[in-house]
């Protein structure tokens, strides 16, 4: 069984996250999604909440499964018998700080790490961007699943 991870936060999940873990699962037997439990950090959405919008949004893909993890990533790794982490690359910046992260994970575990070039209908996006410009009353259709855009007006009415 050839099994990887796509971690994240996810807070919410976008089109470029989707493409991602939708082209790994056509790759990979088993695709695990893994959510971040960030203590530092409240997101917009709780960590259930994501789970749940990428249960939702990952169902046409029988071989993904969605799970939360705190710590450290190649823990989680171990622990699920995950020799490998997928990564997606908009733009250089992004491999610069990717690649500390991805030779300190092999540093400590082993666990490799492959890089996925973003479609580039996706390479300027962001959930921070996707927060922002929806705050603001912003048309961010077409950039989220529908799920996540009927989701994000609620939350950012009230
Ligand atoms: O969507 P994000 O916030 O860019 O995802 C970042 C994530 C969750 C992949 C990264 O922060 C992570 O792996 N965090 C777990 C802690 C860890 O393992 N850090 C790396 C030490 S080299």
């Amino acid at each position: 069984m050839r099994r990887v991870v796509c971690p994240g936060s996810f807070d919410p999940i976008t089109n470029g996250h989707l493409d991602i873990i939708g082209r790994a699962a056509r790759l990979y037997d088993e695709v695990t999604v893994a959510v971040l439990i960030n203590l530092e950090k409240s997101g917009l959405f709780t960590v259930d909440e994501r789970i749940e919008v990428l249960h939702t949004v990952t169902k046409e893909y029988a071989n993904v499964k969605v799970q939360k993890f705190h710590g450290l990533l190649v823990d989680f790794c171990k622990q699920n018998d995950i020799p490998a982490i997928v990564k997606g690359i908009r733009v250089v910046s992004d491999f610069d700080y990717e690649l500390q992260m991805a030779q300190l994970n092999y540093r400590l575990s082993g666990v490799e790490t492959l890089f996925m070039p973003t479609n580039p209908e996706y390479s300027f996006l962001s959930s921070s961007r996707v927060k922002e410009i929806a705050r603001y009353g912003g048309d961010v259709s077409g950039l989220v699943p529908d799920l996540v855009h009927e989701l994000l007006i609620e939350r950012l009415r009230s």
